[in-house]
C-alpha cells in the first residue's frame, strides 16, 4: 500500500522541518506529506508517520520553521532524512547553516529560500499517521525568488517528493484564454 499510494498522490510539495528540543537541541528532517489546509490565518499541515524526533520536540514545545529547500539543497535535504539519534544536530549532519527565527525557537536554514514559522494547533492520530497542523505566525521569502507581490515558483525552483525519488517543477502552464471544457469522469 506504501508503494501504491506514495506513487500516486505525486508530487508532494517538502515539507524541511526544524525544531529544538526542551534543551534547545536542534532537529532536522523532511516530510512530504504536507499541504496548505488554509490561507486565512494561514495554516500548514504535515504527518508523522508514527513518533519521530519533530514531531516529539513539536509536542513538547509547540514550535517548528517549514524551510522550503531548493534544488540547490538537494543533497543536504536527503541526508537530513538519515536517522540521527535525538540531540544529534541535523544541521551539523546535513552541512547547512542553523540561524535564528523571528517568533519561533527552532532555528530556520539560512540557504533555504522561505520559511513558514509555525505554531502548534493540534495533532490528530489518522491510521498510522499523526497529523500536525501548524498556525503560520511569521514567513520570510529571499528577496531572490520574490518577484511581482508573489514568489516566482521558477526562481524558487522546489524540491518535489515523487514515488521513490526527487522531482522538479517544469515551465509554468497558463491557460488558454478560452480553454475546452474539462470532463471529469
Ligand atoms: C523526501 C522525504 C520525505 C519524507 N516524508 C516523510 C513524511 O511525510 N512523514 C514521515 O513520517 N517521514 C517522512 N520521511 C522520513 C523522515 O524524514 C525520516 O524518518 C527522518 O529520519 C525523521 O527524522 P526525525 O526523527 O528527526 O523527525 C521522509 C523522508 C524523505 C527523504
Amino acid at each position: 500500500m506504501y508503494q501504491l499510494i506514495t506513487s500516486l498522490v505525486v508530487p508532494r510539495p517538502i515539507a524541511w522541518i526544524s525544531t529544538v528540543d526542551l534543551a534547545g537541541r536542534r532537529n532536522l528532517a523532511p516530510y512530504s506529506y504536507f499541504t496548505l489546509v488554509a490561507d486565512h490565518p494561514p495554516h500548514v499541515a504535515f504527518s508523522s508517520i508514527g513518533e519521530k524526533d519533530t514531531l516529539r520536540n513539536i509536542r513538547a514545545t509547540g514550535e517548528f520553521v517549514v524551510n522550503v529547500a531548493d534544488q540547490r539543497l538537494l543533497k543536504q535535504l536527503d541526508r537530513s532524512a538519515e536517522h540521527f539519534g535525538p540531540g544529534q544536530d541535523e544541521f551539523l549532519e546535513a552541512g547547512v547553516t542553523a540561524v535564528p527565527a523571528l517568533r519561533v525557537r527552532p532555528n530556520r536554514v539560512a540557504e533555504a529560500p522561505a520559511h513558514l514559522e509555525c505554531e502548534l494547533v493540534d495533532v490528530y492520530p489518522v491510521g498510522n499517521g499523526n497529523l500536525v497542523v501548524g498556525r503560520v505566525v511569521h514567513v520570510q521569502v529571499d528577496p531572490r525568488v520574490w518577484r511581482d507581490g508573489r514568489a516566482d515558483s521558477r526562481l524558487l525552483d522546489p524540491v518535489l517528493r515523487l514515488s521513490r525519488c526527487y522531482g522538479r517543477l517544469s515551465p509554468e502552464v497558463t491557460p488558454e484564454e478560452e480553454p475546452a471544457p474539462h470532463v471529469f469522469e
